[in-house]
């Protein structure tokens, strides 16, 4: 057994939520990856023996979504959106300059562990503010190079937390009709991943 007494219960709990035990495969590997920050194969093994699933139905899934990391990742996590939206305002300029700041290509962890990028074909839902990436949960929009230099900057300063999901480090901002003023890193973000 390598899961805490609290994430076995988690799946637990899970499991009696639903009328077949696959469709818990999903929330059940969060609680993993929120645990460990990655999905070891003998964590899969363990949610597939709490489950009462056989192993390949659970690997099957974690194979499948590429939000699930087989492999450690590093302190933080960086997905860019190249889909169409995102692709027509720069993102293949985003990910160009991310991969040269980082020096290291899509998919992979920087030598010093603080990140891991990739892209990602598939639309992230802040197309009204393409070009965009998710940092950690969190989306952060109308990327320019500038902006992107101040946003590594300031995540490199901040500790990892793998169970900030969903995101808790960024209160709700009061109701108001008064929009926040533009900070130095540009306009102020309008949504989160959730
Ligand atoms: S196309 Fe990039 S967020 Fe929709």
């Amino acid at each position: 057994m390598m899961l805490a007494a609290r994430t076995r219960a988690e799946i637990e709990h899970t499991r009696r939520r639903y009328p077949h035990p696959r469709s818990a495969i999903m929330p059940s590997l969060w609680a993993v990856q929120h645990e460990l920050g990655w999905l070891p194969p003998e964590a899969m093994a363990e949610v597939a023996e709490l489950l009462g699933l056989a192993p390949s139905e659970v690997q099957a899934v974690a194979t499948f979504y590429s939000m699930y990391f087989k492999r450690p990742p590093g302190r933080h996590h960086i997905l860019v959106c190249v889909n169409a939206a995102c692709a027509l305002r720069g993102a293949d300029e985003t990910a160009a300059h991310i991969e040269q700041r980082l020096g290291c290509p899509s998919g992979t962890t920087t030598a010093d562990g603080m990140f891991t990028w990739e892209s990602t074909i598939e639309c992230l839902g802040g197309c009204g503010g393409a070009p965009m990436m998710q940092v950690d949960h969190h989306f952060e929009e109308h990327l320019t190079p500038e902006r992107i230099d101040a946003i590594l900057a300031r995540v490199a300063a901040q500790p990892a937390d793998h169970r900030d999901w969903p995101p808790a480090r960024v209160p709700n901002p009061p109701a108001s009709t008064t929009p926040p003023p533009p900070t130095a890193e540009g306009p102020p973000s309008a949504g989160a991943a959730g």
